[in-house]
């Protein structure tokens, strides 16, 4: 970074604007490998906290690389650029005020680490998509799994590309053995309980 950018500091502070929205804002990431269920549960749970009159914003995978990231690919490289940029991203969002969902598989335990240094403590949650492989590949919402196995992808995570799991997720959800609809009760249970919304 050049010398002649200097910080800038808003004149409404992050405190003042979530005081505003009534909230207070975090960080939701979910990781887990592609099918264990994170962008359903993300959007779901947007869902559920915006009927609650809360002010979230799901970032995911597949939508941001449409545009943000548009230019990156799967390499282990391209991968630990893509969380960098959302993690940014989530960090600016939060400081707007907002609840937000990020759903990434971001397989790299070092690039989630980087991620939540740039939170204060508690306003970023780990929440471990943790469904097994051959359950995540049977689900193959997309047939990505199949191309994978053929050849025709390369740099699959869980194929040919590594995941590493969380070892101390704040939550770790088995989607394998769990309904979206009890995912979401765990995770606002958890919000609730850290009160980082309130009880209606
Ligand atoms: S990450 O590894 O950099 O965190 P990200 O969550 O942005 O990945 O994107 C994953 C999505 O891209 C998957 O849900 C899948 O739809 C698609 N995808 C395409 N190619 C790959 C690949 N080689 N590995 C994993 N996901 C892929």
């Amino acid at each position: 970074m050049g010398n002649d950018i200097v910080w800038h500091a808003h004149n409404v502070t992050r405190g003042e604007r979530a005081k505003n929205k009534n909230q207070k804002p975090c960080l939701l990431w979910f990781t887990g490998l592609s099918g264990s269920g994170k962008s359903t549960l993300a959007n779901a749970l947007d869902v559920a906290l915006h009927e609650r009159g809360y002010h979230t914003f799901v970032l995911d995978g597949d939508n941001v690389r449409h545009g943000l990231c548009s230019d990156l690919g799967f390499s282990d490289q391209d991968r630990v650029e893509n969380i960098r940029r959302i993690g940014e991203v989530s960090k600016l969002f939060t400081d707007a005020g907002l609840i937000v969902l990020s759903a990434f598989i971001s397989p790299f335990s070092s690039d989630r680490r980087l991620v939540r240094e740039l939170f204060p403590a508690g306003e970023f949650i780990e929440v471990f998509m943790d469904a097994p492989l051959d359950v995540c590949e049977s689900r193959d919402p997309k047939g990505l799994y199949q191309k994978a196995r053929s050849g025709h992808i390369k740099h699959f995570t869980g194929i040919d590309s590594p995941y590493e799991p969380p070892g101390n997720p704040d939550l770790r959800l088995d989607t394998s053995e769990l309904s979206v609809g009890e995912c979401i009760e765990k995770v606002v249970d958890y919000l609730l309980e850290k009160q980082l919304i309130a009880r209606e």
